[in-house]
């Protein structure tokens, strides 16, 4: 059941992926939320509101929790199947570029990380795996990446943490190779599937973070908070997603 459930959220996606490319070439409208850089767009809502439907005809009698307003009201267990959504992650990018922004589902059943796909939408390059499935890009098949320390390899940190000066992660990435930031949990997220970053570290809400835990942890990666604990599914989270090595490495200098 979840192999041919699977199958059919992969065509969803890539579905959404090509609506929202060519939506992308007319006008849509931008609205603000909580400030003034927190943006949300037509092709937000639209692609919430398609992903919901068709998940629940897929998936009859699953939950949904989604960023804007959707999903089912009141999520507070995680009893049974719920899926999480993020219908356009890096909205900013999204408006600004037209560029590096992503799609992110997940599956969790009964609290366990069970599915997870991020699409790079404009590469179209889809990211889907699980326990015991791996990890996939485009079909193929990647292997988990090399357990590098901080000084051989390149560090995501999102730029308010930074600007802040939280748990001196300006030092982690003095300590790290280089400093990357891509304004998109989805995109850093790929990058650490493909250990084109050792480490990513950013303040993330459920569906930043659920797809790319799913892959992560498949991988063999580290996915926990800047304190050490398992990162709570229902809320907000300073997270640290890392190979094994550089997960020591941060907590030194975290503390
Ligand atoms: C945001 C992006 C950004 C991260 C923010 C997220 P959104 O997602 O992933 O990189 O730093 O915390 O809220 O709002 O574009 O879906
Ligand atoms: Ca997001
Ligand atoms: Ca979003």
């Amino acid at each position: 059941m979840i192999d041919e459930l699977n199958s059919k959220v992969i065509e969803l996606i890539k579905t959404v992926n090509e609506r929202t490319l060519s939506r992308m070439k007319e006008p849509f409208n931008v609205a603000t939320k909580t400030n003034y850089n927190d943006l949300v767009t037509s092709v937000d809502k639209e692609n919430e509101q398609y992903i919901d439907d068709h998940l629940r005809q897929l998936d009859p009698g699953c939950r949904i929790l989604s960023e804007e307003g959707f999903g089912t009201k009141d999520i507070s267990d995680l009893r049974g199947h719920l899926w999480i959504v993020d219908p356009i992650d890096g909205t900013l990018n999204f408006v600004k570029q037209h560029d590096h922004f992503g799609i992110m589902l997940a599956l969790y059943v009964d609290g366990q990380p069970t599915l997870g796909y991020i699409m790079d939408c404009t590469n179209r390059r889809l990211y889907h795996g699980g326990p015991g499935r791996g990890v996939y890009v485009n079909g193929q098949k990647i292997t988990a990446p090399e357990n590098l320390g901080l000084r051989a390899g390149l560090v995501a940190i999102s730029s308010p943490l930074i600007l802040e000066n939280v748990h001196h992660l300006p030092a982690v990435a003095q300590a790290a190779s280089g400093l990357r930031m891509y304004g998109s949990a989805a995109m850093e997220m790929t990058g650490i599937l493909t250990g084109e970053l050792v480490g990513y570290v950013s303040y993330l809400r459920p569906w930043d973070l659920a797809a790319g835990r799913v892959m992560a942890e498949e991988l063999g990666l580290v996915v926990k908070s800047i304190d050490g604990s398992k990162p709570d599914v229902l809320s907000s989270n300073l997270v640290l997603v890392a190979t094994r090595q550089v997960s020591q490495d941060v907590q030194k200098i975290t503390g």
